[in-house]
């Protein structure tokens, strides 16, 4: 519902129309059938509200690829471009103010944000050359946490329940982000469990202060001596890059990893309800998977807003300097004027879709999050024989959210292949964690402790 702070101000534009509030059950439960609405309602961009606070919605394939790519410098990321912000009309408790007002490379343009993107693109090369040390070594670690996931869900037999959302595809990316990270693994337990209260909800603020006073330190310790992590390489390509520059940066990783989970969600359930695919599954197999099912259920559904420096046309509105634009990624795939050239196999293949974004702010992490959904789904389909839902697909629960379609659970009933024993690692009996971050590039490899790791799964499985 949109408040008098708004219908009180000048009314014209955006706020002067019928708003339709875009989350609601209908959209949770089918968001096809919310922007099938929407779309034949007003055409590929719609004034819409979002938790109260009046946007448009831009869902053609066309309007959100050429803002995306923001050819003569229209589009502004910074929130200080939204007139009803600079004007005090965005109440200071509206949910999303905190993530848009943020200060990191997702919401800043021009040389600022060259600067810092130069500092990812250079932290996330060597993890991402095929056949480089750190690539070779990361992916022998990502089929270890693979492993790991499944050992502790094997512990309640070799048949029965789990939930693949809790128990596998949202930690392994947590795992492999306090690889990326370069932490002890001791230590990285508490990143770790703190990064998943800070995506779901629960002691929120808390894991939010906990997890930014840690990821200072770690900029601290790896400005002093550096490692073979993302933190090191980002500080050798931008030294001038402060370490609170850096743990700002390094909180993305959060939001990016819990994407990542969501697509391995996805790319599962797609895997384990089409028979057909299971028969061939080879890496290239997977990789073509991961690529339908980021056109078909993108992870990441809609952007955080783009601000009109100058009056615009988009669609059939004018968009007025300042108003603010979401990218519905989800809308722009589902455009028919993009998923009817695809159904006719013509120019646009599939690999023309939006899900890594486009222009100066696509995802760098493209290639390392298409491996790590890789890897992922091929080690469970190697290591059960069965995986069947555990609920229809129309029962799934899925998580509301403005920005990700993801879900919240994905139960299963599952069988062990007879080959895999099943059996993790002994426990080391709970050796105390060091004081402080420390310098350490090994990732729990064969022989190191994991008593924690094994610990807090065990946690979620018990929880669930
Ligand atoms: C399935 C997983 C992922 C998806 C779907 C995804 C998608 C995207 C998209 C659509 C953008 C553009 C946002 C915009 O234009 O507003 C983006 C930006 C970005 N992504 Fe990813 N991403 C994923 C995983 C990752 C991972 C694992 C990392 C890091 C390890 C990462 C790092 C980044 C960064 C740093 C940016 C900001 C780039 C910039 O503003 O210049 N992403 N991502």
């Amino acid at each position: 519902m949109i408040s008098e702070r708004w219908t009180a101000s000048a009314v014209e534009g955006l706020i002067s129309l019928p708003l339709e509030s875009l989350l609601t059950g209908d959209y949770e439960a089918d968001p096809a059938l919310v922007h099938e609405r929407l779309r034949t309602r007003y055409g590929p961009v719609a004034p819409i509200d979002v938790m109260g606070v009046p946007v448009w919605f831009a869902m053609g394939y066309d309007e959100v690829l050429h803002i995306m790519q923001n050819a003569r410098e229209v589009w502004s990321k910074r929130v200080d471009h939204w007139r009803a912000y600079a004007e005090g009309r965005v109440p200071a408790d509206w949910p999303l103010l905190a993530l848009l007002q943020a200060d990191n490379s997702g919401f800043h343009d021009g040389e600022r944000h060259r600067g810092l993107r130069g500092a990812w693109i250079a932290g996330l090369r060597p993890f991402q050359e095929p056949g480089s040390e750190q690539a070779q070594r990361l992916e022998r670690a990502m089929v270890r946490y693979c492993d790991d996931l499944v050992g502790v869900i094997a512990e309640g037999g070799p048949a029965g329940s789990a939930d693949l959302a809790a128990q596998y595809a949202r930690p392994f990316p947590l795992l492999v982000a306090n690889h990326l990270l370069g932490v002890t693994i001791e230590r990285g337990e508490e990143l770790l469990e703190d990064q998943w209260r800070l995506l779901d909800g629960a002691d929120s603020a808390g894991a939010y202060q906990r997890l930014h006073a840690a990821l200072l330190e770690l900029a601290t310790v790896k400005r002093q001596r550096r490692g073979d992590d993302l933190p090191s390489y980002m500080i050798e390509a931008k030294p001038d890059l402060t370490d609170e520059e850096l743990a700002r940066e390094l909180m993305m990783l959060s939001g990016f990893l819990d994407f990542t989970g969501s697509l391995i969600c996805n790319v599962i359930l797609e895997a384990i309800t089409n028979p057909r695919l299971r028969e061939s599954l080879s890496v290239g197999a997977i990789e073509e998977v991961v690529n339908r099912v980021a056109l078909a259920n993108p992870a990441l559904a809609n952007l955080t807003f783009r601000y009109a420096r100058t009056e615009v046309k988009l669609g059939r509105f004018t968009i007025a300097a300042g108003d603010p634009v979401m990218l519905s990624i989800a809308g722009a795939h589902a455009d028919p004027r993009f998923a009817g050239a695809l159904a006719r196999d013509t120019i646009r293949s599939t690999r023309a879709h939006l899900a890594w974004g486009a222009g100066p702010h696509r995802c760098p992490s493209q290639r390392l999050a298409t491996q790590m959904s890789t890897i992922a789904v091929r080690r469970l389909l190697d290591r059960f024989s069965t995986l069947k839902p555990a609920l229809p697909s129309g029962r799934l629960p899925w998580r509301p959210s403005p920005f990700v379609r993801a879900l919240r659970a994905l139960p299963v009933h599952y069988e062990l292949s007879r080959s895999f024993s099943g059996t993790p690692r002994p426990e080391s009996g709970g050796e105390p964690s060091p004081p402080a971050l420390k310098d350490a590039t090994q990732d729990g490899g064969d022989g190191r402790p994991r008593s924690g790791l094994l610990a807090f799964l065990r946690r979620l499985r018990r929880t669930q």
